[in-house]
């Protein structure tokens, strides 16, 4: 317990939504309240957006397209948040789910004019397979949105968890006056770019008071008692513990580039989000408050200074306390390594630490050592588990465009799909090299670097795959049957793990029938359970 008041002060999260629902504006408000930014009046994000938060990749900036990840840490009444950045482009989805494993809590921004969309499903899904507790925050109500109970049905439905709404809000687009805090049983009155100074507040002991009249209008006050009766009556007081089990999720209404119902969300945030948990691992759960370090790699990030092939791995610290210059256990590798320069983020600029506790993430200097997943201890051997890969969408095989280069080709691949920006495989039987991506903007991203990083020149060619399964079995007799009578859709991950190509859902539900005895994963987690 010798670290408790560290671990205590601390919480680590991350931003979620689909492009475009306010994710930036909402991370520079709370980066303004935590007084890591001082723009005044930046009320455009993308001022903010060129030249701070998370562009510090060449390709990123000519893009314009937050490929990156980046930790923000700032300090807010006392607490310590790490605020995890991540990708808006679906293309980098992978990335996000990554980062997805290193946080204990996350905020998922949804438009109110749009409600939940592709992006949003597909992160919520990844939120609920570790059980992450989730605050929604329903952004752009200064539009002209969707009704708030429609809203609210479709979030519960689409995304498949229950809603407890914290705040409600009167009216939206031109109209819209404000929110009413269920919990604090005020009302918070709304003028665009409103500085969250509190003086708006007006405090009601009962809603059938004349005050609400005078702020609201007779009939947006009528409107607003029904509402309140009818939600009140619902949900009653928010049961924080089904929060903390990822069962129910809070919600805030609000318009982030007016930075309204920013404070109140933060406030609740730091009150009831989770401080660093205890995590499984492939032999035994870690209890966070242990004295000896353990972390794990969720992140690799390269190209820092394009003259240069460093890399920077971004540890997450699980348990212990991390220290400049001591020696730590490398798992996978079974080597002591250490690190002189550790750093910490604050957007593009990065200072040194000299310790960091969990919840933490720390920049480590990396020249080829680390992949995603890789754990370090104080000597103990296990992996954390919980950080999948999941199959791929598109597959297409490398074709070297300069034979005189296959060398550099082949460790620009190898380097790349370590750092996770995707997946490589080898298939049999012709040991074709088959890349695997989420996005296209991936094949783009790989070529252009193969090229400027390792001097190799590369041409992707489509295949016709649309799964990549894990394949395993009780019986290695029939794995080995059917990946002999497979081989022109059977391939090899990086790791040495059998993989089932896919045409089709079809073709995928055949083999399932015609061969019970296989098992079809779609994530490789499935071969951390089995260390
Ligand atoms: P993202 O990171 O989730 O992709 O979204 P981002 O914050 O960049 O916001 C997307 C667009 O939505 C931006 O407009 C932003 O200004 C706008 N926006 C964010 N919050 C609100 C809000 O509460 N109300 C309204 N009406 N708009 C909001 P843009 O035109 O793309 O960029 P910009 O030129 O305004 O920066």
């Amino acid at each position: 317990m010798k670290y408790k008041n560290e671990i205590d002060k601390r919480r680590t999260f991350a931003i979620i939504s689909h492009p475009d629902a306010g994710k930036t504006t909402l991370t520079e408000k709370f980066l303004l309240f935590g007084g890591a930014i001082q723009v005044a009046g930046a009320v455009k994000s993308n001022k903010i957006k060129k030249h701070a938060t998370s562009d510090f990749m060449e390709i990123e900036r000519q893009r314009g397209i937050s490929v990156a990840t980046s930790i923000m840490s700032f300090q807010y009444e006392g607490i310590l948040i790490n605020l995890l950045d991540t990708p808006g482009h679906k293309d980098f989805a992978e990335d996000t789910y990554r980062t997805l494993t290193a946080v204990d809590s996350v905020i998922l921004v949804v438009d109110s004019v749009n409600g939940v969309e592709e992006q949003t499903r597909r992160l919520m899904e990844v939120c609920r397979m570790r059980d992450t507790p989730v605050i929604v925050f329903i952004n752009k109500l200064d539009r002209d949105g969707k009704n708030r109970f429609d809203l609210l049905e479709e979030i519960e439905k689409e995304l498949n968890i229950h809603l407890h709404p914290m705040t409600w809000p009167i009216n939206s687009g031109k109209d819209f006056k404000g929110v009413y805090n269920l919990h604090e049983k005020n009302l918070r009155l709304f003028t665009p770019h409103t500085k969250a100074s509190g003086d708006d507040i007006i405090s009601i002991n009962n809603l059938q008071d004349k005050i609400v009249e005078e702020k609201l209008g007779e009939k947006d006050a009528a409107i607003l008692r029904e509402d309140v009766e009818l939600v009140d009556g619902v949900h009653g007081a928010l049961n924080v513990d089904d929060y903390l089990a990822g069962k129910v999720a809070p919600v805030f209404f609000g318009s982030a580039i007016n930075n309204f119902g920013v404070k109140e969300m933060l406030d609740t945030f730091i009150r009831i989000a989770p401080p660093p948990r205890s995590r499984e691992t492939s032999t035994r759960k870690v209890n966070v408050q242990e004295d000896k370090l353990s972390g794990f790699i969720f992140k690799i990030h390269a190209n820092l200074d394009p003259k240069h092939r460093d890399r920077i791995a971004f540890l997450r610290v699980c348990s212990g306390k991390f220290e400049r210059n001591k020696y730590y256990h490398h798992v996978r590798l079974d080597k002591d390594v250490r690190f002189s320069n550790p750093y910490s983020f604050m957007a593009r600029e990065k200072s040194i630490v000299e310790d960091a506790y969990p919840g933490d993430v720390v920049g480590l200097f990396d020249t080829g050592n680390f992949k995603i997943g890789d754990t370090l201890t104080e000597g103990e051997d296990f992996f954390f588990t919980g950080i999948p890969t999941f199959s791929p969408e598109i597959f297409k095989e490398v074709v070297n465009k300069d034979p005189m280069k296959t060398k550099q080709l082949e460790k620009g691949l190898l380097q790349l799909t370590d750092e996770g920006v995707a997946q490589l495989f080898t298939q049999f039987g012709g040991n074709k090299k088959i890349i695997g991506c989420v996005g296209e903007l991936q094949f783009e991203v790989i070529q252009y670097r193969l090229l400027h990083e390792y001097n190799a020149s590369a041409e992707f060619r489509a295949l016709p795959y649309y799964k990549a399964c894990w394949i395993t079995s009780k019986d290695p007799k029939k794995l080995e049957e059917f990946t002999r009578f497979k081989t022109n859709n059977i391939a090899e991950d990086k790791d040495g793990h059998l993989v089932y190509l896919a045409q089709s859902e079809w073709f995928l539900q055949t083999e399932r029938t015609n061969n019970p005895d296989i098992e079809f994963h779609f994530s490789s987690e499935v071969h951390k359970e089995m260390v």
